[in-house]
């Protein structure tokens, strides 16, 4: 008896991928993948006796268990036995013979002479097959996911039998039994992506546009991932693939109910968050009620406005701003076939379809005509937004769930009555050729985000005073003032010690004279766009940098101490810190950290001192601005689009270490207003992304691009503005990129950097190819600052990038490059685009 149990419960000493018949796992040994990224085995977590059954990856030092056996029924202790039982499921039990405790509970029974075999596939799913020829599958852990969601695995469902792929948190970081948080897809109406909290929504991804969820404006699918979704009339299931099988990421859903998808980056050692949700109010479900839309980026400071043809279900409670009532039709309101259409609402995450009709064979046309035909239709919109939208969704009662995204985001056709239509098109009427953004006020009148047209003004190094006409253009503003922040009352002494609660320090302008020896000509440390900057020293000897704001900010004293106050909050050890700020007899100044090595333009184009910066030193410049924007982006609550990112704009510490300065300087000069406050744009010639400088559009990804091209020039040491090559054919992108075509980068390379070791060389061809993924034409090709960090933190398959911006269109390469003097060299001081009206 005991030779049998020893026979049946051995050991295997060999770490194994397969579980069998006569080969059983006990507590302490573990399975490993054939290919070693996965382990399974036993742990516990917390200092809990409680024993659980998991897979995790074997190669991630921060053992991350991606999938649990038992989490409803822990073990309690070590005896823990996990085989194949007579009936041939995989059962655990702890091992006196005791009833299992989880098993894989599969009831069609086997054929006598079978022999099942259980292996951990290099993909982290645990198969077991009916037989050793592992043809036919009898159970895997994949249609069984636990709070993550691993490349390849399915979220969705069956809707023939019903069956659910879902996940469920775990209690607590320290508790791997299930929690109260679900991520699934949820079929009612059309199919929606859904975090659930205790039962309720608490999150809404939203429909799929063919592209994404619709609210989830960050999901890419080109670099790291690409995405299938399944939608037809046995299934509804989305899958993530990753495009090298080397790439770790996972979407977990942890115990706070937040999902989030991580990705371990080699480099660092750690895994970095590319995106999670819910970040921000307007992202929990339904935060303003019925017929609300949340639109975290109005300038009166609540989020809560009602869609066009509704009002405030009880103002009193939205003047405390408590929008979560909703709105109501105004009494009285004649919306069947007198006259009434639809009013676009924009940049929508779209309404809560889990009652919407879809019909994907009508075009946006019809689907306008039929929801008209039908009064009690509120509202339509396109079901899929690729090649310009076809298919058709309506709704036909409230409005539920709607939120507004800065700059990405579907459009919502919202019926109104005979008079407001003819309102909004006689706003509208006479514009061609323009996007509307629409936002909302808070009685729910419509306030049309007015299209500013704007003549950039390009000052010229070479050619002072000359200007340089670009077309008239559009700007179309998005982010603008936060949310609810209350200011603190101005103190006019050095009061350093009041609480981060009480906002920034506000500093005296005699304190900040003296520290700046009266802001002498010795004591200025550079001018840029915004002003100019000063060192100055406190009288205890501590260094700081003072910056000057020139006159221009068309904001108000208040406006703009709230605004350095939000900017001051946004804290990283790649941003530059700031210490307080002066606001006194008309100067608004903003007080620093010092940073001592300066501005990364002085070393890196300095024939003399850019010997100092070898390629680890560059490389780690490189990837620590990434890590700053990618913080601005994503991390920050305020989701910054710093907009004139530049050499200049990096400054480096004792260490060398980079810090990004001037972030924010468009909210707190009031270049970013909604309303007719719109005074400039600014950013930087040769950094400028295209859509940007000749539109007036910008989005994270005319950051990314001027990112790629401070890659570049770090890899290069030589200035984009500047530089030129031969006869003004090519700026430094389209040297780069000639180069790169004919498999020559390495030419390019900045000599004074020094001996290149191999490594160096696999990691500057990298940066490189980063650049120029960076610097592509259109924005939608760009990577984002995730997966640029990714990439550079991971070796690994790259995409070819497509053709640069700037060299393409004949009319680019000339705006660039030649002035009528037939000099190739601009300066790079802060172009402003000035509002013309
Ligand atoms: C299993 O047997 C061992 C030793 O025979 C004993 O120490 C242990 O308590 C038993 N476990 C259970 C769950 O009965
Ligand atoms: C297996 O099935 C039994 C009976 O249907 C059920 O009580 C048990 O919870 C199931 N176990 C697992 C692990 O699903
Ligand atoms: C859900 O989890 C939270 C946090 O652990 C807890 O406070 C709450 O009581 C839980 N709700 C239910 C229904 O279990
Ligand atoms: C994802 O891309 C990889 C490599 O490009 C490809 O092999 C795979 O089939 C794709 N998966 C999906 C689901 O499209
Ligand atoms: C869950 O994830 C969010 C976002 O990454 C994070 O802020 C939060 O602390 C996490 N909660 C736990 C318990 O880890
Ligand atoms: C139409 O709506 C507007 C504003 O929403 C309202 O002032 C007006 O009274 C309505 N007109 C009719 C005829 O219902
Ligand atoms: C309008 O549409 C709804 C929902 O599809 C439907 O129930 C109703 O019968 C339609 N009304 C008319 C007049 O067609
Ligand atoms: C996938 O990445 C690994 C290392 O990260 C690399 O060696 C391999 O070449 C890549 N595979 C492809 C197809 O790019």
């Amino acid at each position: 008896m005991i030779l049998l149990l020893m026979a049946l419960f051995r050991p295997n000493s060999s770490s194994s991928d397969t579980i069998t018949a006569t080969r059983s796992i006990m507590d302490g040994n573990v399975l490993v993948s054939d290919g070693g990224t996965f382990a399974l085995g036993f742990f516990s977590r917390g200092g809990s006796a409680l024993r659980f059954v998991g897979i995790w990856y074997s190669k991630v030092p921060t053992k991350t268990v991606v999938w649990v056996a038992n989490r409803e029924n822990p073990l309690k202790g070590t005896s823990g036995v996990l085989f194949i039982d007579s009936l041939g499921n995989l059962v655990l039990a702890s091992g006196n013979g005791s009833s299992p405790v989880w098993s894989t509970n599969v009831s069609e029974p086997i054929r006598g002479d079978s022999n099942p075999v259980v292996r951990l596939l290099d993909s982290g799913n645990l198969v077991l097959f009916q037989d050793v020829d592992e043809k036919v599958i009898r159970w895997q852990s994949f249609d069984y996911p636990t709070d993550t969601l691993l490349p390849d695995m399915k979220l969705g469902l069956n809707r023939k039998s019903g069956f659910t792929w879902s996940l469920t948190s775990w209690r607590s970081d320290d508790d791997p039994r299930p929690g109260n948080s679900t991520y699934k897809i949820d079929p009612t109406g059309y199919p929606q992506l859904f975090l659930y909290k205790d039962g309720m929504p608490h999150w809404r991804g939203g429909p799929w546009t063919g592209l994404r969820w619709s609210g989830v404006p960050e999901m890419t699918k080109k670099y790291i991932f690409n995405v299938s979704f399944m939608n037809d009339q046995n299934e509804v299931s989305i899958k993530y693939s990753v495009t090298n099988a080397s790439i770790v990421s996972i979407m977990v859903l942890n115990s706070t109910g937040t999902v989030s998808r991580i990705t371990w980056i080699g480099r660092d050692q750690q895994w970095v968050t590319f995106w999670f949700d819910p970040k921000e109010p307007c992202d929990y479900y339904n935060p303003c009620g019925p017929n609300g839309n949340c639109n975290p980026y109005t300038v009166d400071q609540f989020m809560c406005s009602c869609l066009p043809g509704f009002e405030p279900k009880s103002p009193g409670d939205w003047y405390l701003r408590d929008g979560t009532g909703g709105c109501l039709r105004r009494n009285g309101d004649s919306l069947c076939q007198s006259g009434e259409g639809f009013m676009k609402v924009g940049n929508l995450k779209l309404p809560d379809t889990s009652d919407a009709m879809v019909d994907m064979s009508l075009s946006l046309t019809d689907c306008e005509q039929m929801c008209l035909k039908n009064c009690s239709c509120t509202a339509y919109a396109s079901a899929d937004e690729r090649e310009g939208g076809s298919g058709c969704l309506t709704w036909y009662k409230d409005l539920v769930d709607t939120r507004t995204f800065s700059n990405v985001g579907q459009d919502m056709y919202v019926r109104v009555n005979a008079t407001e239509l003819a309102l909004h098109l006689e706003k509208n009427g006479g514009r061609r050729n323009k996007k509307i953004a629409v936002t909302l006020s808070v009685t729910g009148t419509l306030l049309l985000l007015l299209l500013v047209p704007v003549v950039i003004l390009l000052k010229r190094r070479r050619a002072t005073g000359k200007r340089t006409q670009w077309p008239a253009t559009t700007f179309l503003s998005s982010n603008a003032s936060p949310v609810n922040f209350t200011d603190s009352t101005q103190t006019k002494e050095l009061d350093q010690t009041s609480n981060s609660d009480a906002g920034l320090p506000s500093f005296d302008l005699g304190f900040v004279t003296a520290a700046t020896d009266n802001f002498s000509f010795e004591n200025r440390l550079g001018q840029g766009g915004f002003g100019t900057v000063h060192k100055g020293t406190t009288s205890d000897g501590t260094e700081i940098a003072v910056k000057r704001l020139s006159e221009y900010s068309g904001q108000g004293n208040e406006e703009f101490k709230n605004e350095v106050n939000l900017i001051a909050k946004l804290q990283h050890r790649n941003l530059v810190r700031i210490l307080g700020f002066c606001f006194q007899d008309h100067e608004k100044m903003l007080i620093y950290e010092y940073l001592p090595n300066g501005s990364l333009d002085t070393l890196l184009f300095d024939n003399s001192k850019r010997y100092l910066l070898d390629w680890r030193k560059r490389f780690d410049i490189a990837t620590g601005i990434a890590r700053g924007l990618l913080y601005l982006h994503q991390d920050s609550r305020l989701r910054i689009i710093h907009r004139d990112l530049k050499a200049s704009n990096v400054l480096l510490d004792a260490e060398m270490r980079p810090k990004i300065s001037d972030f924010g300087m468009a909210r707190i000069c009031g270049g970013d207003q909604i309303e007719g406050n719109t005074k400039r744009v600014v950013g930087t010639y040769g950094y400028m992304a295209p859509e940007y400088a000749m539109e007036g559009l910008f989005s994270v990804k005319s950051d990314v691009y001027s990112f790629g091209i401070l890659l570049l020039e770090i890899v290069s040491g030589k200035r984009n503005s500047t530089y030129y090559h031969e006869d003004c054919s090519s700026n430094l992108i389209g040297h780069v990129w000639e180069l790169w075509q004919e498999g020559k980068s390495m030419d390019i390379v900045d000599k004074s950097m020094g001996g290149e070791d191999q490594h160096s060389r696999k990691e500057i061809l990298r940066c490189i190819h980063v650049g120029l993924l960076c610097v592509q034409e259109l924005a939608a090709d760009r990577p984002t600052m995730s997966e640029v960090l990714f990439m550079l933190g991971n070796d690994g398959f790259l995409p070819s990038p497509n053709q640069p911006a700037y060299i393409i269109r004949g009319s680019r390469v000339r705006l660039d490059n030649s002035t009528s003097d037939g000099t190739c060299s601009v300066s790079d001081a802060t172009i402003t685009v000035v509002e013309a009206r």
